[in-house]
């Protein structure tokens, strides 16, 4: 295309050319980095059911299960039973820890109690409580990080 064939109006070859490879390479950054959600978002839910050996007489009120590596995923149990939480930081998708008392993220220092809920921030959004359900009536628990259940669900 010479100059002389553009069009009124139109931006001449290489402005135009730059801004769409400007814009291509911003897309394509949203796509590679799926868990960079803007602060506050919560991240998008991850795919497949993630099967436990644990079982309903396996998990002791108190007790926390790390399974991190297979699904990104706490299994927890409180007097009112069986949960699990998602490990997915809720300020930028970093995975967190069990401290013992809570959760607390390696990347910025956010913290939450055994609930999920956020006792220091920069996150503001508690962790996500995941559906867990049984296999089989007292067989092995599964959990699926794709569906976000109500804080008080319990197994
Ligand atoms: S990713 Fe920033 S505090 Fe967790």
């Amino acid at each position: 295309m010479s100059p002389g064939d553009a069009r009124p109006g139109a931006l001449p070859g290489p402005d135009r050319r730059t801004f769409v490879q400007g814009l291509l390479g911003v897309l394509a950054a949203l796509a590679v980095s799926p868990r960079a959600a803007a602060a506050g978002d919560p991240p998008p839910p991850d795919a497949a059911p993630i099967l436990t050996p644990e079982t309903r007489a396996s998990l002791a009120a108190g007790q926390v299960r790390d399974y991190r590596k297979q699904g990104d995923l706490f299994l927890l149990a409180d007097a009112g039973g069986i949960y699990a939480l998602t490990s997915i930081c809720t300020h930028r998708g970093c995975s967190v820890r069990w401290s013992g008392e809570g959760f607390t993220c390696p990347c910025h220092g956010s913290e939450y109690d055994r609930l999920g809920a956020v006792t220091h921030g920069p996150a503001r959004l508690p962790l996500r409580h995941l559906a867990v359900q049984e296999v089989e009536p007292g067989g092995p628990l599964r959990v699926d990080p794709a569906v976000t259940v109500p804080p008080g669900t319990r197994l």
